[in-house]
């Protein structure tokens, strides 16, 4: 490692330990951001540049350099040195080797405090982008699945018993719509993330008149952070972010625990591809939800991410502390571990088959058409309490005699109400009471078809910044 790696070196008399070396790096895993780091580079030297620090030619000097290593990473030819600590003195050490003298003014007026603060910001608003667009992709596949059962039926559920009849569309709808705000959320965290922390220095700023405005819109971003110690200390943002992830990985672990129940011998309401499945060592029968699983236990990671960046954050003292390095870790392992569960998402769900003859099969369990037989009480005068009263009665006879609701004859029906007429066998049955869901937002195939074409129309270009 040479002197000129680390320069503070110069300020304490020893070599730093080879314990202390290993605990303070951070160049295995934020070498990741090497590309955003050299951009926050070239952007800062530019400004040095115009301000006049640097001259024209040092400035190219320094944009080639680090290029070529940026150019060496990308290729595999850089060799990481843990002794450099972290990316950003990495990448200044090699400059400075490559370049001499006009690297040796890269640093002025700039500390790794803003420099890391800028990079993770970059880094994010990138990761943001990619995660809409992965979320884009389930949303679609879920929409491609709802096209094909637009009229198929399903129960739905609520404490897991069975509740009211549904269009399987509309099940699936659901998800799309939860995945919609996770994709508003990520751009609501990217629009408070993106403002420039570049020229808040080590915490007070500079004495040299830096141009904050110019480095900011250079790297895209929409303003500068105005305080200067809030620059270099805030890490909301990845909190905020982690949070977004741990919600998306919510989602998934609600979709992965309903398919794992229905690819069940018990449920029978899908199947998934042997392709996203796995077998047992040793009951040769099985097929294994085993991706589903994991996409629910991934979850797991993912709040364990957002408790430790939020454990990091607690009375921190004002300014940067090195506890704030630990953020990465965190900030990676959410992004990397749902970048994975959506991906996989979307694979699932396009290789995933609706059983729909079997739950068909099925339907005329657990009284589904109850709460409409009520609504039809409602129709002919009855007040609802007493029309929930009756149906309640009803659904108890029935339970006793092992029928069904259709199965019962009018007589039977009017001793218990007699506003009950011959019209109810057009009330009663799952397939019936589907098509007279008139709500909006109902769970019936007209509005399925309604919010298909909403869909359809809004997921079209999977532009990834979308609001
Ligand atoms: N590797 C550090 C981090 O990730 C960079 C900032 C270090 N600053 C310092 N004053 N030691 O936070």
């Amino acid at each position: 490692m040479a002197d000129t790696q680390r320069s503070w070196e110069k300020r304490l008399s020893s070599k730093p330990d080879e314990l202390t070396v290993d605990y303070v790096e951070s160049l295995s895993y934020d070498k990741r951001l090497y590309k955003y780091d050299i951009m926050g580079s070239i952007a800062h030297a530019a400004m040095l540049a115009a301000q006049g620090f640097i001259t024209q030619a040092e400035f190219a000097a320094i944009e080639k350099g680090l290029l070529g290593i940026r150019d060496d990473i990308e290729a595999g030819r850089f060799e990481f040195d843990k002794a450099a600590e972290d990316i950003h003195m990495a990448v200044e050490g090699a400059l400075i080797k490559r370049i001499g003298e006009p690297g040796e003014k890269l640093h002025t007026a700039r500390s790794r405090n803003d420099q890391v603060a800028t990079d993770i910001r970059l880094w994010m608003r990138d990761q943001i982008a990619a995660l809409q667009t992965a979320i884009v992709r389930v949303q679609k596949a879920l929409v491609s699945l709802a096209a094909r059962h637009v009229d198929d039926l399903m129960p739905a559920y609520t404490h897991m018993q069975r509740a009211q009849p549904i269009v399987i569309g509309a099940y699936l709808l659901s998800f799309v719509q939860q995945l919609e705000r996770d994709v508003v959320r990520l751009g609501n965290c990217r629009d408070l993330l993106n403002v420039s922390p570049l020229g808040g220095g080590a915490i007070a700023g500079s004495t040299l008149p830096i141009d904050r405005a110019a480095t900011a819109s250079a790297l895209g971003f929409t303003d500068i952070v105005y305080n200067s110690i809030d620059a270099v200390s805030d890490r909301d943002f990845c909190a905020e972010f982690i949070f977004d992830c741990a919600l998306i990985a919510a989602h998934l672990s609600r979709l992965a625990e309903d398919w794992i129940l229905f690819s069940s011998s018990e449920f029978s309401f899908i199947r998934i591809d042997d392709a996203f499945c796995t077998s047992s060592s040793m009951m040769p029968q099985k097929r294994n939800p085993d991706v589903l699983e994991l996409m629910r236990g991934k979850t797991g990671t993912i709040y364990g991410a957002l408790m430790a960046m939020l454990t990091i954050l607690k009375a921190q003292p004002s300014g940067y502390n090195r506890d704030l390095q630990e953020d990465k870790i965190h900030v990676f392992s959410a992004a990397d571990c749902i970048g994975k569960s959506l991906e996989i998402a979307a694979a699932v769900v396009s290789h995933t088959a609706f059983r729909t003859k079997d739950i068909a099969a099925g339907l005329d369990a657990g009284f589904l058409d109850a709460t409409a037989l009520a609504e039809y009480l409602v129709r002919k005068g009855v007040p609802f309490r007493k029309a929930h009263g009756v149906v309640g009665s009803l659904v108890a006879k029935c339970e006793k005699e092992g029928r069904s609701l259709s199965q019962l004859s009018l007589a039977q029906f009017q001793e218990r109400s007699p506003a009950i007429g011959q019209d109810v066998y057009e009330y009663l049955g799952a397939g019936n009471v589907v098509k007279r869901y008139v709500s909006a937002g109902a769970a019936g195939p007209e509005q399925v078809r309604r919010h298909l074409a909403f869909w359809e129309g809004h997921l079209a270009g999977n532009e990834p910044q979308r609001r």
